[in-house]
């Protein structure tokens, strides 16, 4: 169903109608005005002064990542002035922004206006859900109106531009930076990177409540090597293709500024040296016109990774992959000069990455106003703006997801009869902000117990009891998280609240900052003693309802059996107490669908519903792809989520069985809303091809489409297939759908679903 990930030689008309709005909103970043400004500023540039562009140092304001080796905030400052830096990163707020911009545009020789950059990843002073959570929703509307409110926030703030959206498609919940991401399918990647993109940038860039975005991390970062952050990543040319990278892909045709590489190598080369990632896939076959930022300190990692003597040398790799901007690590400053000087560095490369940089800066209309988005006024107005609140309560409730809920214990009553609130995270007011919470207080989100509160009638009794304290890692990056908490002395209380209710609410889950980079675990369970105390209060009172928070899936295989509802809430922003409340009230009907597995065991990982059929699918025989002590099948597949009503899909319907290469097939499906109350459900479409040149995956997601059906109604369902929907990187190295047998799927999630087949001619 989307057309974007294909050249113009492969696309179906069907496929080019569907692609042309994506078009006309994306904008081109290049413009003939804009280039011969920037030849004629490249032709009074010295070799310096370019190589100054190329290179950006972070403030010491928010320190996100390992202390730079050499270089204190003074001689950082001194060198704005001599015009050896192009980019800033986290320097917060409109004072500083503008204080650090005077140095550039009054001190340097050029006045070239400092581009400033900071992770707005889930919002900026209002905080969304994390991004993981935010992709449950399914919603691309809500999605690209969450990016909208942090990119005019940011914006108000003196930020230019956001590294997000993260892109890494992830199927290990072990890593901690599942968090950041859309989770495990590059279909659903790719449909919110565009939303993500839309949002942050608008179709202006030069606009006050835009930002540029940024495409990380390019490539492969999220299929570390067991889960553990920065570690090797060995894939396949197809992996890479088919899996990896069409997110990118959206993100570039949607017209996002720039891409960051990432940390990882990747078949034997660092992403940061990659110039097949970088120069052929970014820049040739993609014609991306934007540039590249290094990540935090990969250029000098080039060292450790063991392809690279020093940094001067770094440095050359570097620049000739094509990454265009070094964050942090001193290597284009220290040495771009004199490589270009001796020989070893042609200057073109330099002037093609300065051109690049000047592209994103003239687009956000700094050459016309340098400090337009650093007034102390508007910043103060649009950061206290209620109307954010709003916004990222209603992205909240739509991306929670109702794992469980046995004889519809859920909704609650508002009115009358006891509800006990209990858990390390029910009055939690930090936890929700999740990691990477921009500019969000510390403390300033609405608790789950707030939210529960306000939300009752005066008749309803709340009790409140902690339990036990999680102790669960700091936003400090240097300090490792414990677990080893072993205080039971509140379980008496817990379990006394329990009694005493008609139902309890328990809380638990992970911390803020157990997810996030750096935050990778074996153990994706719950810590502590989070089991025990859910078990005690288990015994004490039948009706419970867990409200499930973390920035990854967790493995609960004994909560899923023994406990009758469960509400997997992430960690859901500002806002999350006031959501979560939505839901448990029936205030807001439940859609979510998990945009990643929950697997019933870390063992089992990586877990994906998109997998291969192997040589041997798994039967009852031993000589098959299992495990002899646990099924293959998730805890909760993709694409899953329960709601208040229920919903019976009918089989697909074709408009034909075969398909012709020019033509679109039609595959209806009639949903009808079973249950007693009204409610959304997102019908999925998937296919398998069933032959192909290489080995395709059981399912992969084409389509889905929210339907809001009352009870009783029925409504049809209808999507259009195209030859290039099924197009993929085939043995012979192209992106084409090659002729044979197709299944094709429908369902309301991964695993529920009716299927009939068609062929390509
Ligand atoms: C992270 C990036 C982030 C950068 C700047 C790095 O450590 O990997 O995602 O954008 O720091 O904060």
């Amino acid at each position: 169903m989307k057309a974007t990930d294909l050249t113009l030689s492969h696309l179906s008309l069907a496929a080019l109608a569907a692609l042309l709005p994506a078009l006309a909103t994306a904008q081109s970043l290049t413009s003939p005005e804009i280039e011969s400004r920037i030849d004629e500023l490249l032709g009074r540039m010295t070799l310096e002064e370019k190589v100054g562009q190329m290179n950006q140092y972070a403030s010491f304001q928010d320190m996100t990542g390992p202390a730079p080796e050499e270089g204190s905030a003074r001689e950082r400052y001194e060198q704005i002035g001599q015009g050896l830096v192009g980019s800033m990163l986290n320097v917060l707020g409109a004072e500083a922004t503008r204080r650090a911009q005077e140095l550039a545009v009054e001190k340097s020789r050029l006045g070239i206006p400092l581009l400033f950059g900071y992770d707005v990843i889930h919002g900026y002073r209002t905080i969304f859900p994390v991004p993981l959570g935010e992709a449950a929703s399914w919603d691309l509307e809500a999605i690209e109106a969450s990016a909208r409110v942090a990119a005019t926030e940011a914006a108000a703030a003196g930020v230019h531009w956001t590294f997000a959206p993260m892109l890494d498609i992830a199927r290990d919940a072990r890593w901690g930076r599942i968090m950041e991401g859309a989770g495990e399918d590059p279909y659903l990647g790719s449909m919110i990177a565009t939303a993500r993109v839309r949002g942050f940038q608008g179709t202006d860039l030069s606009a006050l409540d835009t930002v540029a975005a940024c495409a990380k991390h390019y490539a492969g970062y999220g299929f570390a090597e067991g889960g553990r952050d920065y570690n090797t990543v060995d894939i396949s040319e197809q992996t890479l293709r088919n899996v990896v990278l069409p997110p990118f892909h959206a993100a570039a045709e949607a017209g996002v500024a720039t891409f960051m590489n990432s940390f990882n190598e990747i078949g034997g080369v660092p992403a940061t040296a990659s110039v097949h990632l970088q120069r052929e896939i970014l820049k040739g076959e993609w014609g991306f016109e934007g540039f590249v930022v290094s990540d935090w300190g990969s250029i000098g990692e080039l060292r450790a990774h063991g392809v690279a003597a020093d940094l001067s040398e770094a440095a050359r790799l570097a620049v000739v992959a094509g990454s265009d901007m070094d964050m942090e690590s001193g290597a284009y400053v220290g040495h771009l000069a004199a490589l270009v000087e001796s020989g070893a560095v042609e200057e073109a490369l330099v002037d093609e990455a300065v051109r690049r940089i000047l592209r994103i800066k003239f687009r956000l209309g700094l050459f016309d106003d340098p400090y337009r988005y650093s007034d102390p006024e508007r910043e103060e107005r649009v950061l206290s703006n209620e109307a954010h609140r709003a916004t990222a309560r209603d992205v909240a409730r739509k991306s929670i997801v109702l794992l469980k809920n046995e004889g519809g214990l859920l909704p609650l009553r508002k009115q009358g009869g006891t509800i006990a609130v209990i858990g390390p995270l029910a009055a939690d007011k930090d936890a929700p902000l999740g990691s990477w919470r921009g500019q969000g207080a510390v403390d300033s989100a609405v608790s789950l117990l707030e939210g529960i509160r306000a939300a009752v009638g005066t008749d309803t009794r709340v009790l409140h009891a902690e339990g036990m304290t999680l102790i669960a890692g700091t936003r400090d990056f240097g300090v490792a998280p414990v677990f080893a908490e072993d205080d039971r002395s509140g379980f008496p209380a817990a379990v006394e609240a329990a009694r005493q209710a008609d139902v309890v609410v328990v809380a638990l889950g992970e911390g803020a900052f157990q997810t996030g980079e750096g935050r990778s675990q074996v153990d994706i369970g719950l810590k502590g003693l989070q089991d025990e105390l859910l078990r005690e209060v288990r015994k004490a009172n039948r009706n419970v309802v867990v409200v499930l928070m973390a920035g990854r899936p967790l493995v609960i295989p004994w909560m899923a059996e023994n406990v009758p509802a469960i509400v997997n809430a992430w960690l859901l922003g500002s806002e999350a107490g006031h959501a979560i409340a939505d839901v448990l009230f029936g205030d807001h009907n439940p859609s979510g669908k998990l945009p990643a597995t929950f697997p019933r065991h870390a063992g089992q990982i990586p877990l994906y519903y998109a997998h291969k059929n192997t040589g041997r699918p798994a039967t009852d025989s031993v000589f098959t792809s299992r495990y002899i002590d646990m099924p293959n099948e998730p805890l909760y597949p993709f694409g899953f989520g329960l709601s208040y009503t229920t919903f019976e899909l009918s089989a697909p319907r074709l408009s034909a069985t075969e398909m012709n290469p020019g033509e679109a097939l039609e595959i209806t499906t009639t949903v009808k809303n079973t249950g007693t109350r009204s409610g959304a459900e997102v019908v999925q479409l998937y296919v398998r091809d069933l032959v192909g040149s290489v080995t395709r995956p059981v399912k992969e997601l084409k389509g889905f489409e929210r339907v809001t059906v009352a009870p009783g109604e029925s409504k049809d369902v209808t999507f259009t297939l195209s030859a290039a929907d099924l197009a993929f990187y085939t043995a012979a190295g192209e992106w084409e759908a090659e002729p044979g047998d197709f299944q094709v799927f429908v369902g309301s999630s991964s695993r529920d679903v009716k299927d009939a087949r068609f062929t390509l001619k």
